[in-house]
């Protein structure tokens, strides 16, 4: 773990029985160099002793919002200042609730909100209180507010049950910091743009046609890429999602204001093309709406291929040019077909034709297709996990 010497994190031990994990992980981060401030909430101190985690750090230890030495020495708004990254673990269900709304009943909680760090968030619970829907929703707002999430395992919980909910090992955890070091070292001065979402073409004011694209991956894509340290811009088109506020977003409806909105953000290093464009548009769009009376009809005309113009303009061609290919047939001959017109360094593919995968699902299962006739399948999983399987493969590429 080369890129965790002389880095400062704080870590917040909040009152779960994984409680006594933390004190592995500060043993592995002092063995890597770290410096390491703690905070223990109440209930922490239920699990485990300041006294152990203070030999273990040899850092400093807080426990109270309202301490005259503390404050006086370092208060609440420099202790989160002072760290290069926040790391709770064991996220409690409760603590998560309480950061979702953005509480600031005790110090953990204060020095949380007012950070300006990464945030990596371990959680550790039983399974059905990981499984209940607001424990869903809450982390839902965290992962928008750019928080971390690492973890939980599936497996034997200290109740007795089995199931998703178990914390992540420590030495797992520490290798993910370390990970986010290494990109974050070599991707920072880097720039990624994302199409996204369905476009709109307009018949008249009021009636369009579009697909059934919800820009669920082009999304999670963008997120990844902002985790791993690039400058992310995602043009999207209308779609229901929300996305992290450190991640610049575009909104357009129409092929024609994306194709706009990402030129006038190139140049870029890493140009990911998730969009399903509609390939036409109104030739001649009514300016009032078509009344039930009239006779109408539409003549479609072709739009511009944002991809394809993008990858086969030399100036501004991004190193790496990924377009997106959504088939029902003939997948392999289409994507390789696709691959060299479009002039894409990767086509990403996925059979639409699957119900359980694609368009509005949370899964996806997608075929890479590289320009050195090398093609590897990512198996079905969420779409975030696809996306960061995806980025981790451009973090290898590009660097
Ligand atoms: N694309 C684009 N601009 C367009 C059409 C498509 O940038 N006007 C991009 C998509 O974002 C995707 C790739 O091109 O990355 C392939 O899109 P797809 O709709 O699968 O292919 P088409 O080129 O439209 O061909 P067809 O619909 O005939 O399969």
């Amino acid at each position: 773990m080369k890129n965790l010497k002389d880095k400062k994190i704080l870590l917040i031990i909040c009152g779960g029985i994984s409680a006594y994990k933390s004190l592995e992980t500060i043993r592995i981060f002092k063995k890597n160099n770290c410096e390491i401030k703690t905070i223990l909430t109440k209930s922490a101190k239920e699990f485990i002793t300041p006294l152990s985690v203070v030999s273990l750090s040899q850092g400093k230890v807080y426990d109270d919002l309202f301490n005259l030495e503390n404050e006086t020495e370092m208060d609440h708004i420099s202790l989160s200042r002072w760290a290069d990254i926040i790391l709770i673990e064991p996220a409690t269900a409760n603590t998560i609730s309480k950061l979702a709304r953005g509480s600031s009943e005790d110090l953990a909680t204060t020095v949380i909100l007012a950070s300006n760090k990464p945030i990596f968030l371990v959680p550790a619970m039983n399974v059905r209180m990981w499984e209940h829907p607001s424990t869903k929703e809450n982390l839902r707002i965290l992962k928008k507010y750019s928080y971390q999430i690492i973890g939980p395992e599936i497996g034997e919980m200290a109740c007795g049950e089995y199931g998703k909910g178990k914390m992540t090992e420590p030495l797992l955890i520490a290798n993910k910091i370390d990970e986010y070091f290494s990109h974050l070292k070599k991707n920072r001065k880097l720039k990624a743009l994302v199409t996204a979402g369905p476009t709109n073409e307009y018949i008249d004011p009021v009636r369009f046609i579009t697909n059934k694209s919800s820009g669920k991956q082009g999304y999670e894509i963008a997120r990844s890429l902002h985790k791993n340290g690039f400058q992310t811009t995602l043009i999207s088109g209308p779609t229901n999602l929300e996305i992290d506020e450190n991640i610049e977003l575009i909104k357009v409806e129409t092929a024609e204001e994306m194709f706009k909105a990402t030129q006038k953000n190139l140049p870029v290093d890493v140009a990911i093309f998730s969009a399903a464009v509609s390939d036409f548009k109104i030739n001649k769009k009514y300016n009032i709406k078509i009344k039930k009376k009239d006779e109408l009809i539409i003549k479609l005309e072709k739009n511009l291929d944002i991809l394809d113009y993008v990858s086969n303009h030399n100036s501004m061609r991004p190193k790496l040019v990924i377009g997106f290919a959504a088939e029902t047939n003939n997948i392999e001959k289409n994507s390789l077909l696709k691959l060299s017109n479009k002039n894409c360094d990767w086509i990403i593919t996925n059979d639409v034709s699957k119900k359980e995968i694609g368009f509005n699902s949370d899964l996806n299962e997608v075929t890479i297709y590289y320009k050195n006739n090398k093609k590897e399948k990512l198996s079905k999983k969420n779409k975030s996990l696809i996306s960061d399987e995806i980025v981790s493969r451009i973090n290898h590429l590009i660097n």
